[in-house]
C-alpha cells in the first residue's frame, strides 16, 4: 500500500524545491557566514559587574570575544550621553589596523558594561547577511550630539533615524577605512565622529553603510523602553521590540536605561524562565569545602530606633552558624531604652567574638555617620572579607544566612526579608522618575517567591553583605550613606548604582556631574533562593511599660506568638496535647516561660496589689464576694491586648473543647492574682461569674512556692501540680465550684479570666 504514494510525494516535494527557488532566489544563492568569521570586539577598562554580565551572555551564545583596553585608564568621559568615548575609536582603530586585510571577517562592535546578548552568531550573521549593507549602526530616535545635523540624515518611512554607536557590525576592511580616520583625543565624541562619516552622502555609498532602523540586531534602550516586552520561551528569553515586531540580538542599556537593562539582564538570555527558573543563580558560586578557613565578616548592627523583640534579634544573630571568632561586631545604638539589652548581650557574648564595639546614642552619630563608621571598620581592615550590615528590624530564622550570601559570590547581595504577610519587603524592583519606589512587573512575584533567584535591583536595605574587597577597591571612596538629603540606605544604593561621588571635583558646573568615569555601578542583588526572615514593624512601639514587648499582639503577631505562646501550643490541636484532670476541666499549654516571667514582672513592677478586701472600687458595685490578692490587667493598660489574646488564643481550646461553644472572648475581669503564706494563701470555695474560666500558672511548684492547686468539690477532684505556663479552662458556675488550695511557702502567680460573664 504505501509504495503506491511514493512516486506521488516526491512529485509534490520536487514542485516545493521547484517553487520556493523560483519566488525566493536571493536566500537561495547567499550562503551563511560562517560563524568563525565574527569577531567581537568590545572596550572595556575595568571588570564590572556590568562587563562580567555581558561576558556571561557571550560566553552563553559562543561569542568569539576580544577585550580592548582592560586596564587602561580611562580618558573617554562618560559613555553615556555626554560627550566623550573617543578613547574607545582608538582602541578600535589600533585593533582593525591588524584585521583590516581579512576580507571576509565580519566584525562586531558593541560596549560591555550596559550590554547583554539575547541571541546568538548564527542569528546575528543572518541578519546582517539580510540588510545587505558592508556596514549597519544602530539607530536610535533621538539624535545627538549634535542636533543641527538632524536634517542631514537621510528619511526613513518608519523606523529609527538616527545612528547610535553603542553598535556597529561590518566588513572588516569597510570598518577599517572607517577607524582609519580616527585622528581626534580620547575625550571627543565618538558618536560625532561616526555621524559625519555617515552623513557624508559619498562615503555612505562608498563604504556601503547604512543603521538599523527598525532593530532587527541592535536594541537600544534609550527612549524606546516603552517598545520592548520580554517574550519568555522554554529555553531563553528575548527581549520584542513590538513596534517593529523583531527580536534584537544586542539589547543596549544606554544612557539613563541602565536599571531598566538590570531588570531585562534578570531574564536574558537564560537568566530566568518559567521552565526552567533560575539559571545563572549557580555560576560562580564560592564553595566552601575548598576554603581553607571561613571568611571574616564584620557584622555591623543598627539600632536607630525603639525596636521591639531585640534580646530576640541579638538572639537570632549570635544563633547564626558560623564560626564566632570569624565575627567582628560593630553595633551602633541610638537609643538609650536599650543600652540594657545591649549590655546584657555584651556581658554574654564579649568573649565569643573576635572582638565588639558599641556605638551608643551619647556619641550623637546620625545615622548615616553611624553607618559609615561601620562600613569603614570593614574598609580599613584589610582581613575583613565581608562586611554584613543588618539592622534591628530584621529577624534571621534562617542560621545558615550568612554561609548561603557570601556563596553566592556578589559584591552586594541582600537576602529577601518581607514584613510578615505583606508586600512590603527590603528591595524595590525599580525607581521612579525622582529616584523613589516604583514598582516592577516581577516585584510581587520575587516578594511572594513564585519567581526565585539572584536578582539585580535598583535598591535594598536594611540587610546585606558586601565584599571588604569591593569596598578597598570599587567602593573605596568613604561616606557613601550620606548623599543631599537622601536616607542613609538610599544614599548608599545610588552611590553604589551611579558611583555618583567619583565626579571630578575640579569641576562643578552641572555637566560635569555627568563627567564620571564609565558607569561602573556595582550591582545589588536580592536573593529569595531560601528563606531568610522577616521584617518586623517598629511602629506604635511604645517603651513606657516595663516588659512592652507583651504589648505587640497587634503590631508584630508573628514574633508576638514566638516569644509568648508555649512552643507545644499547637500540638493542642495537631495531638490532642490537652488534658483532662477532673471532668470538664481541661488543662493545656499556652504560655512561654517569657510570657509568664514578664507578666509577674510587669505586674511586680506596677506593685499595686488589692490586698484581697472586699471593698473594690476596681469593680462595679464596689464590692467582692471572694476576693484576691490581685491586679487587673486594666490597672496596667492591657486590657485590649489580654482580650485580643484571648480571642486568638483561647478561643480556639474552648471551640475544641467545649465542641459548638464559640466564645465571644470577651471578659470583664482579667487579672493577676498573687498568692503567699504571709498575705493572701488560698481562696475559699466559690463559683464565678463566667461562662468559663481559665487560669494560667505563672510559676513553678517546687521552686517558686510550695503547696497551691484548685479542688473541685463536685467531683472530689484537686490538681495539686500546677505546671508553669499551662491554663485551666472550666465553666464558671453550677457544677464547678472550686478553691484555691493554700500555698504553705513562697509566692504563687496566676493569671485569671472570667470569659462570657
Ligand atoms: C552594499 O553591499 C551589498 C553586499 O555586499 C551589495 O549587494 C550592495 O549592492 C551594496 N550596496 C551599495 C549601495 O553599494
Ligand atoms: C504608652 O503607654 C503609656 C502607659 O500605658 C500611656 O500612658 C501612653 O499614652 C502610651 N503612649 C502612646 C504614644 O500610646
Ligand atoms: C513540648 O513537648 C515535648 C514532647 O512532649 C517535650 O519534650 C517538651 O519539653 C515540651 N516543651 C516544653 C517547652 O514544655
Ligand atoms: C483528647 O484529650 C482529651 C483530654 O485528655 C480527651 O477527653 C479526648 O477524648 C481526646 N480526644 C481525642 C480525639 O483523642
Ligand atoms: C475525696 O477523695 C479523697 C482522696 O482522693 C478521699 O480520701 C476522700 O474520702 C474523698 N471524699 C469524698 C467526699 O468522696
Amino acid at each position: 500500500m504505501a509504495m503506491e504514494y511514493f512516486p506521488c510525494f516526491y512529485f509534490l516535494l520536487f514542485s516545493l524545491i521547484q517553487f520556493i527557488n523560483c519566488v525566493q532566489p536571493a536566500t537561495r544563492t547567499q550562503d551563511p557566514i560562517p560563524t568563525d568569521k565574527l569577531l567581537v570586539l568590545t572596550v572595556a577598562t575595568a571588570e564590572t559587574d556590568g562587563f562580567l554580565r555581558f561576558m556571561q551572555s557571550a560566553n552563553y551564545f559562543n561569542y568569539n570575544v576580544k577585550i580592548l583596553g582592560m586596564g587602561e585608564e580611562w580618558k573617554g568621559g562618560d559613555v553615556g550621553r555626554s560627550i566623550g568615548g573617543g578613547q574607545k575609536v582608538r582602541l578600535l582603530k589600533e585593533a582593525m589596523e591588524s584585521l583590516a586585510d581579512q576580507e571576509d571577517l565580519i566584525v562586531l562592535f558593541v560596549d560591555s558594561y550596559d550590554v547583554i546578548f539575547a541571541g546568538g552568531p548564527e542569528e546575528l550573521l543572518k541578519k546582517f547577511q539580510q540588510v545587505n549593507h558592508r556596514v549597519l549602526f544602530a539607530a536610535e530616535g533621538l539624535v545627538w550630539p549634535d542636533k543641527r545635523l538632524a536634517d542631514k540624515y537621510p528619511f526613513v518611512r518608519s523606523g529609527k533615524r538616527f545612528l547610535n554607536s553603542g553598535g556597529i557590525i561590518g566588513y572588516a576592511p569597510n570598518v577599517n577605512s572607517i577607524m582609519q580616520q580616527w585622528d581626534l583625543h580620547d575625550n571627543d565624541d565618538d558618536q560625532l565622529f561616526y555621524t559625519k562619516i555617515y552623513l557624508d552622502p559619498l562615503q555612505r555609498e562608498t563604504l556601503n553603510m547604512t543603521l538599523d532602523h527598525k532593530c532587527m540586531i541592535f536594541q537600544n534602550l534609550n527612549g524606546a523602553v516603552d517598545e520592548v516586552l520580554l517574550k519568555f520561551g522554554t529555553e531563553r528569553v528575548r527581549v520584542r521590540n513590538t513596534v517593529y515586531d523583531t527580536l534584537p540580538v544586542v539589547v543596549h542599556g544606554n544612557v539613563n536605561t541602565k536599571i531598566y537593562l538590570n531588570f531585562l539582564g534578570n531574564y536574558i538570555p537564560n537568566a530566568w524562565n518559567y521552565e526552567h527558573g533560575c539559571g545563572v543563580c549557580d555560576e560562580d558560586m564560592i564553595d566552601f569545602s575548598q576554603l581553607k578557613d571561613f571568611p571574616s565578616i564584620t557584622v555591623g548592627v543598627f539600632i536607630e530606633q525603639p525596636t521591639p523583640f531585640l534580646p530576640e534579634f541579638l538572639q537570632r544573630l549570635l544563633n547564626l552558624d558560623y564560626p564566632k571568632d570569624k565575627l567582628t561586631f560593630f553595633i551602633h545604638n541610638n537609643e538609650v531604652y536599650h543600652e540594657k539589652h545591649i549590655q546584657k548581650f555584651w556581658e554574654e557574648t564579649k568573649n565569643i567574638f573576635k572582638s565588639f564595639k558599641v556605638v551608643g546614642p551619647e556619641e550623637m552619630l546620625s545615622q548615616g555617620e553611624a553607618r559609615n563608621m561601620g562600613m569603614d571598620t570593614c574598609r580599613q581592615d584589610p582581613g575583613c572579607d565581608f562586611y554584613f550590615s543588618v539592622d534591628a528590624d530584621v529577624m534571621l530564622n534562617n542560621r545558615q544566612t550568612l554561609k548561603l550570601l557570601i556563596e553566592q559570590n556578589r559584591k552586594i547581595i541582600s537576602p529577601l526579608v518581607s514584613r510578615h504577610g505583606k508586600l512590603w519587603s527590603n528591595f524595590w524592583g525599580a525607581l521612579s522618575l525622582d529616584g523613589y519606589y516604583a514598582r516592577s512587573e516581577d516585584y510581587v512575584d520575587i516578594v511572594q517567591g513564585k519567581r526565585i533567584g539572584v536578582w539585580n535591583v535598583p535598591y535594598m536595605a536594611h540587610i546585606y553583605l558586601i565584599k571588604g574587597e569591593a569596598l578597598r577597591t570599587e567602593l573605596k571612596e568613604r561616606n557613601y550613606f550620606i548623599l543631599e538629603k537622601l536616607d542613609p540606605d538610599m544614599a548608599l544604593c545610588r552611590n553604589a548604582r551611579e558611583l555618583t561621588i567619583q565626579r571630578e571635583k575640579d569641576s562643578p558646573s552641572p555637566e560635569s556631574f555627568h563627567m564620571l568615569r564609565p558607569p561602573k555601578g556595582v550591582f545589588m542583588y536580592i536573593t529569595n533562593r531560601h528563606e531568610f526572615g522577616r521584617i518586623i514593624s517598629t511602629a506604635n512601639y511604645n517603651t513606657s511599660h516595663f516588659n512592652n514587648d507583651l504589648w505587640q499582639i497587634y503590631e508584630n503577631p508573628v514574633d508576638w506568638k514566638e516569644k509568648y505562646i508555649h512552643p507545644n501550643y499547637t500540638r493542642i490541636f495537631t495531638e490532642n496535647l490537652t488534658e483532662e484532670p477532673c471532668p470538664d476541666v481541661f488543662w493545656f499549654p499556652v504560655f512561654s516561660e517569657k510570657a509568664c516571667d514578664e507578666i509577674v514582672e510587669e505586674m511586680e513592677n506596677f506593685g499595686s496589689w488589692s490586698g484581697g478586701k472586699h471593698q473594690d472600687k476596681r469593680i462595679s458595685g464596689g464590692y467582692e464576694s471572694v476576693p484576691t490578692d490581685d491586679i487587673h490587667m486594666s490597672q496596667i493598660d492591657y486590657e485590649k491586648e489580654w482580650l485580643h489574646f484571648i480571642r486568638e488564643f483561647i478561643s480556639p481550646v474552648t471551640l475544641k473543647v467545649f465542641s459548638g461553644y464559640y466564645t465571644k472572648g470577651y471578659a470583664l475581669l482579667n487579672f493577676v492574682v498573687k498568692y503567699s503564706p504571709e498575705r493572701q494563701a488560698f481562696l475559699r470555695p466559690h463559683h464565678d461569674t463566667s461562662t468559663f474560666t481559665i487560669n494560667i500558672a505563672l510559676n513553678n511548684k517546687g521552686t517558686d512556692f510550695q503547696g497551691g492547686g484548685c479542688r473541685f468539690h463536685r467531683y472530689n477532684c484537686s490538681i495539686e501540680s500546677p505546671r508553669k505556663g499551662w491554663s485551666f479552662m472550666h465553666p464558671g458556675r453550677l457544677t464547678h465550684l472550686h478553691e484555691g488550695l493554700p500555698t504553705t511557702k513562697g509566692t504563687r502567680y496566676i493569671a485569671v479570666s472570667f470569659i462570657d460573664p
